[in-house]
């Protein structure tokens, strides 16, 4: 059983996995507006990847019993013109995600909560992928610069990028 306030805030957790759903659906609408099908693409994989991080955190607190509250999701809006800007927002995004993530840990580790933070590791390790993927896709963009051949390449190389439910992986 896991206390009043782990719940609270795992929930809280929840509603940011689906917040971050909702930020790459929209940076995948802005990608196929802009005509970069593959980054759309890639966006989309990554809204999965979010859905089921969320949908881990509700099969625990459903497991552990715990009420699950779902919060309204805060709206997205691109306020960006480049694809630079759109993966820097992402990767800002993620830094802020593995913060919380971070937070929720120590908060289970002062609980002496171990079964919920044995289940938080795992996040915490996919954010250390989360934040590389971005931090190498952001390096490769600034490389390339303003080349017209360099971004249509990467967009293509990105659009190759299919789903695997990370929940399911070691
Ligand atoms: Fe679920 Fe990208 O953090």
């Amino acid at each position: 059983m896991i206390s009043k306030k782990m719940t609270k805030a795992l929930n809280g957790q929840l509603n940011k996995e689906y917040h971050s759903a909702y930020i790459y659906l929209g940076l995948s609408a802005w990608a196929s507006e802009k005509g970069y099908n593959g980054c759309a693409s890639w966006f989309m994989v990554q809204y999965q990847e979010e859905v089921a991080h969320g949908m881990k955190l509700f099969n625990y607190l459903d497991e552990q019993g715990a009420s699950i509250e779902l919060k309204d999701i805060k709206a997205f809006n691109f306020a960006g013109t480049t694809l630079l800007e759109a993966f820097e927002e992402a990767f800002a995004h993620e830094q802020k995600m593995t913060g919380w993530l971070n937070e929720l840990s120590d908060l289970a580790m002062k609980e002496k909560d171990h079964a919920t933070y044995n289940m938080l590791q795992w996040y915490v390790m996919e954010q250390v992928e989360e934040e590389a993927l971005f931090s190498d896709i952001i390096d490769k963009m600034k490389l390339i610069g303003d080349n017209g051949n360099g971004l249509y390449n990467l967009d293509k190389e990105l659009g190759q990028r299919t789903f695997v439910d990370p929940t399911t992986q070691a």
